[in-house]
């Protein structure tokens, strides 16, 4: 780690600290981040290596931060110094590419400070369609994010660009309920089908996200703000009514379903009074209760929402 400089902590997430870094060599400007490995004296575990070939791979797209390099250190404990065979610590440490902002960080920046102001529609448009262009990249190569949120998503905002982050290591290193700093993991952005105990869900989980995103762009503060795993529920079913058998089969034998109160649908336009009959049309679309329904990244990009978009600039 001595190829780097380390300039200031940027983020502090679920594993652990982010740090803004300067390559010495070259001079430029990456993000170094720590992953909190359980690994034994037989190194890094396999599912763990895989796990960053394929987000190798997947940084490939420029809708996805870039994975500059993987880097092992040894870590050997102090008070083990001496001895003829130290127990070391490996850690894995990922170097991406650094942007200068995340989508929470900027939503906030247009919902409090000196300057409040909705974000350009425009900008809501693009950034949608970056996000939807990223997702359909991994779910074409069989991946799914499983967390996205505006924390983990990257922007450029110089050039109005978006790019997914934290991607798939849910699997290597696996998805705590609180952070290593005992934050709460954000429920919000959760599908209903994941709230409810399903175990065989898909690429309809991601879509869920986006659409929590999309709406939250516009809103400037969440869709669902909810603070347990129930109370996340019933924000959802408050707004979109509670589901039934004949909206979604097979809703009522999930593990975690009970018999809630059966609240009617709202009007979706009014719960994002700002976004244009298009934009509640392809929202509703993403939040479909039934997750065979919900429209797919791929599809959403030939939506009616994105045609006034200059697709040629992607
Ligand atoms: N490549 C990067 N460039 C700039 N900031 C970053 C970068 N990667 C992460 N961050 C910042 O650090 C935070 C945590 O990073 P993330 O990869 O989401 O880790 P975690 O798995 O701990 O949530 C992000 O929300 C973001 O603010
Ligand atoms: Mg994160």
């Amino acid at each position: 780690m001595e190829k780097y400089e380390k300039l200031e902590k940027v983020g502090e997430g679920t594993y652990g600290k982010v740090y803004k870094a300067r390559e010495k060599a070259s001079g430029n400007v990456v993000a170094l981040k720590k992953t909190r490995l359980e690994m034994d004296e037989e190194g890094v575990p396999p599912t763990a290596l895989r796990e960053v070939s394929l987000l190798q791979l997947l940084s490939q797209s420029i809708y996805i931060v870039r994975l500059l390099s993987v880097e092992h250190v040894d870590k050997v404990p102090k008070a083990q110094k001496a001895s003829a065979n130290p127990l070391t610590k490996p850690i894995l440490y990922l170097v991406f590419e650094y942007l200068d902002t995340d989508l929470k960080k900027f939503i906030d920046s247009h919902r409090k400070g000196p300057n409040p102001r909705p974000l350009p529609p425009q900008l809501v448009q693009s950034f949608l369609f970056q996000l939807c262009k990223g997702v359909a990249h991994c779910h074409s190569h069989g991946v799914l994010h499983r967390d996205l949120k505006p924390q983990n998503l990257l922007l450029d905002q110089q050039k109005g660009i978006l790019k997914i982050a934290d991607l798939g290591l849910g699997r290597a290193f696996t998805v705590p309920l609180k952070s290593y700093t005992h934050e709460i993991v954000t429920l919000w952005y959760r599908a209903p089908e994941v709230l409810l105990g399903s175990t065989h869900y898909s690429t309809g989980v991601d879509i869920w996200s986006v659409g929590c995103i999309f709406a939250e762009m516009v809103k400037r503060q969440a869709l669902f703000p909810g603070d347990s795993e129930f109370q996340q529920l019933i924000h959802i079913f408050k707004m979109l009514g509670t589901p039934t058998e004949e909206q979604w089969p097979g809703v009522t034998s999930l593990r975690d379903w009970h018999v809630y109160p059966r609240w009617e649908p709202q009007s979706l336009a009014r719960n994002v009074p700002t976004l244009g009959p298009d934009g509640v049309d392809l929202l509703s679309k993403m939040l479909k209760y039934n997750p065979s329904e919900r429209i797919s990244a791929k599809a959403a990009l030939d939506h009616p929402y994105f045609d006034s978009l200059d697709k040629s600039q992607f």
